[in-house]
């Protein structure tokens, strides 16, 4: 009998949190021998690798019982240096083998950390006027005060509102509900140029970055931008002196069918976040990747970069990162994330044509979601009071597959989505259960609902 819980603080006051004992593959099991396929990659889009592989622990365990830990202020450790080499090697475009990689502790300290480098590149290159952030509602790059601030989630933004930084939002590339009511590609892409805009409103001698996902995940579920945006936007950024900032946090590592998601638009970004995926949860650890020539201002100046945590680079979670990416490599990780990616998105067009509450169905690879709406020729969604996004959880939970609910496709408010990301090992079998079950839990909400 499992100890009723007194002191642990849980996401939710009103659900049971089953305890989770083992897991192996695609799936995880609970204290009651459920097995449920962990259909949202943990919370979320974090296991890349699946669960279960032992070359990870064993690889932390051979490198704890050398050392965790050490005064990092006074020595570095060959894990970190390895693994730094690894992930240059792995930059995109114009970054691969000429970035440099800072590590750190969560996906939250990366972006935090991405745009703090950017504002002193900034200082340190002479134009220390610049410092604004402009990033995208509907967005979602981690959750400290400042990182929240230029997050785009209205509804979670409202508690600590006062005490944000004032920055500038622009639009999402979210072409089922265009803010500018148009349609791709006559639209002429008004979303990426709302940044031009933005810079212009704030003054270019303002602007550090600008901050985006390549398919935004928690805020839209699974929303890949249209093609053409970021070639445009990466111009844009050119012209103003801004730098472009890719929040890789679950886009990266094979997650979308590529490396990096921004490898879709084929553009080169100029700093790079990321997470969960280059540990697929085994461990926490995240980076920043930066070009070169921004790295080399600061050294330039002999001025360290001005971030840090504790536990940054801590040798045993980068022993394990390091057989993450090495596991996703040598099993083509990637390829396999396109094809079963491809068969998630033919079986959930399927489902739609059958289940008249689902709006919309996107993503790109093995990050992929749709839309609930109560009428799909108005698009209205369902009121926030019926909870539909968590009334589909639940369901799918009794039925063995765990997703991820979202809320706020209409301007951040109502609207409830469902965003999958399953681990990459998936097998089409796998990927056949999967879907049968969501076909499944759709169909109950639809009956509760109505
Ligand atoms: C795009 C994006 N950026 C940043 C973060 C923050 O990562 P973490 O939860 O590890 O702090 C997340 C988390 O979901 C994310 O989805």
């Amino acid at each position: 009998m499992t100890k009723p819980n007194v002191h642990a603080v849980h996401r939710d006051w009103d659900r049971d949190f089953p305890i989770i004992v083992r897991t192996e593959g695609i799936y995880v099991f609970d204290d009651h021998g459920r097995r449920y396929i962990d259909g949202s990659g943990g919370s979320s889009v974090v296991t890349s690798i699946g669960h279960g592989v032992e070359e990870v622990p064993r690889a932390m365990y051979e490198q704890a019982q050398k050392f965790s830990f050490y005064p990092a202020h006074a020595f570095t450790n060959q894990p970190f240096l390895d693994l730094s080499d690894l992930i240059v090697s792995l930059a995109p475009g114009e970054m691969r083998n000429n970035s440099r990689v800072w590590i750190t502790c969560t996906g939250t300290d990366a972006t935090d950390d991405a745009v703090r480098l950017a504002r002193q590149y900034w200082v340190e290159a002479g134009q220390p006027s610049k410092y604004q952030v402009i990033s995208r509602w509907q967005a979602f790059h981690g959750n400290n005060i400042a990182v929240a601030g230029f997050s785009g989630l209205a509804a979670r933004r409202r508690i600590f509102q006062p005490m944000y930084v004032d920055s500038p939002h622009i639009p999402p590339a979210f072409c089922y509900r265009c803010y500018f009511e148009k349609s791709y590609p006559e639209c002429g892409l008004l979303c990426a140029r709302a940044l031009d805009t933005a810079i212009r409103q704030q003054g270019p001698e303002n602007v550090a970055a600008f901050i985006a996902e390549p398919v935004v995940g928690a805020a839209l579920g699974g929303v890949p931008a249209p093609d053409g945006y970021f070639q445009m936007i990466r111009e844009i950024c050119d012209r103003n002196d801004v730098l472009f900032i890719s929040d890789e946090v679950m886009t990266g590592w094979g997650r979308t069918g590529k490396m990096w998601g921004i490898e879709h638009w084929g553009v080169t970004p100029d700093i790079i976040a990321t997470a969960k995926g280059m540990t697929a949860g085994y461990t926490p650890l995240s980076a920043i990747i930066a070009r070169d020539s921004i790295w080399a201002v600061l050294e330039e100046n002999r001025s360290p970069f001005k971030a840090g945590h504790t536990l940054n680079a801590n040798a045993v979670s980068c022993a394990g990162a390091i057989v993450v990416i090495n596991y996703m490599l040598s099993h083509d990780l990637a390829a396999n994330s396109t094809a079963r990616g491809q068969q998630a998105l033919e079986g959930l067009r399927k489902t739609m044509a059958a289940h008249p509450s689902i709006g919309d169905v996107r993503g790109r690879g093995l990050m992929f979601g749709f839309e609930f709406v109560r009428d799909r020729a108005t698009k209205e969604p369902y009121p926030p009071t019926l909870k539909v996004s968590s009334l589909l959880e639940k369901a799918a939970l009794r039925h063995g597959l765990v997703t991820y609910p979202c809320t706020g496709a209409v301007d951040g408010g109502p609207g409830d989505m469902v965003l999958m990301a399953p681990p990459l090992t998936i097998t089409a079998q796998e990927m056949d259960d999967l879907l049968t079950i969501l076909d499944l839990a759709i169909g109950e909400v639809e009956e509760t609902v109505s």
